[in-house]
């Protein structure tokens, strides 16, 4: 849906425009300098757009949980919070949020942070000063995450969503005073903010945290109202992705005795069906149920094995259930 700020952007983008063209238009040389510097600036800033760096799975099963999170996120300045266990699937709902937003309202910024660590942090932080090109983005001397703070406040900005994925270190966010990473850092203008106060909650946007710490995300989002706890699929889901993954059609009583085994977590479905579909014809569903029940790593060794999946290998450093390990 196009809106009037998105054609006065075309407007402002269209370098075909010779810069004399303005001259002629009022005959004020001294003015026309100025409105062609302020045309030029305007040209500089790039439409809105996505940092989010993955790719929309084709695969993907809708759930609960990404309804609940249209809903919280239609009030502005709303957060939400998805909790859970690695592999659960709590980046993969916040990803095709982030896609669907981007589809029904293109003229909404979609952002994404991964808050493993502060610099990290900081990573996403400068992608998205590189992608809104705001003042100050190419300036090594910038502190980033100030200027991205502002940024986000300023309401001509236009509309934003966050993604600050993995916030499960309570460290890097409400560190114990004297410990701040904020008060490590080189910048000591930085030194008495926590990194949580860099995520305005703005009528502008919404801020979307995932965790497996229930109580980092009510910290983050200020109510337990928007934290929404996540568990494995249930069965019918669980068979569609499954099937889905496989790209055939397995027999419904050995499906679901295999997603039984993998405690029905999407990582670990998503890994089974990689694990036979790369093995067929000799590896089956029913085999590598077999392989999972018969010697107490063999789950582990399963996911193990698989290679080639983009998140897997930070996935396996997470706490998986017991039942995989
Ligand atoms: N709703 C879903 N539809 C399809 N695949 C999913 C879904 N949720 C998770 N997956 C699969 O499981 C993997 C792990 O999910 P992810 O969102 O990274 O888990 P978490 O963030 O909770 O650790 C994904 O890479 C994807 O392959
Ligand atoms: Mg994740």
């Amino acid at each position: 849906m196009a809106d009037a700020s998105a054609a006065s952007h075309d407007t402002y983008r269209n370098d075909t425009v010779p810069a004399n063209f303005f001259q002629q238009c009022t005959g004020n040389v001294g003015r026309n300098i100025n409105n062609i510097t302020v045309l030029h600036d305007r040209c500089s800033k790039p439409p809105p757009s996505s940092t989010v760096p993955f790719r929309r799975d084709d695969h993907f099963v809708t759930r609960d949980s990404l309804e609940k999170t249209q809903r919280i996120c239609a009030i502005p300045a709303d957060c939400a919070a998805l909790v859970g266990l690695g592999g659960v699937g709590k980046s993969q709902i916040f990803i095709e949020y982030t896609y669907g937003v981007r589809n029904l309202s293109p003229t909404k910024w979609a952002f994404w942070v991964h808050a493993g660590t502060q610099a990290r942090f900081e990573e996403g932080s400068r992608r998205i000063a590189t992608a809104t090109k705001m003042d100050g983005w190419n300036n090594p001397k910038a502190d980033m995450l100030r200027l991205v703070r502002s940024w986000l406040w300023e309401e001509s900005n236009g509309q934003w969503v966050i993604v600050v994925d993995n916030t499960d270190d309570s460290e890097i966010f409400f560190p114990l005073l004297d410990r701040s990473p904020a008060s490590r850092a080189s910048n000591p203008g930085q030194a008495a903010e926590l990194l949580s106060d860099f995520l305005p909650q703005s009528s502008n946007g919404s801020i979307l945290v995932t965790s497996w710490s229930q109580d980092m995300a009510f910290r983050l989002t200020d109510s337990y109202a928007s934290v929404l706890g996540f568990k494995q699929m249930d069965e019918g889901d669980a068979l569609v992705l499954l099937q889905k993954k496989l790209g055939f059609h397995a027999d419904r009583k050995n499906a679901t005795d295999l997603l039984q085994a993998l405690d029905r977590m999407p990582l670990a479905i998503t890994l089974a069906a990689a694990y036979i579909a790369q093995r067929a014809p000799c590896m089956t569903v029913s085999r590598c149920l077999y392989e999972i029940c018969r010697s107490d790593d063999a789950g582990a060794r399963l996911l193990k094995n698989v290679v080639g999946h983009s998140r897997s290998q930070t996935i396996l450093h997470l706490p998986l259930p017991e039942s995989y390990l």
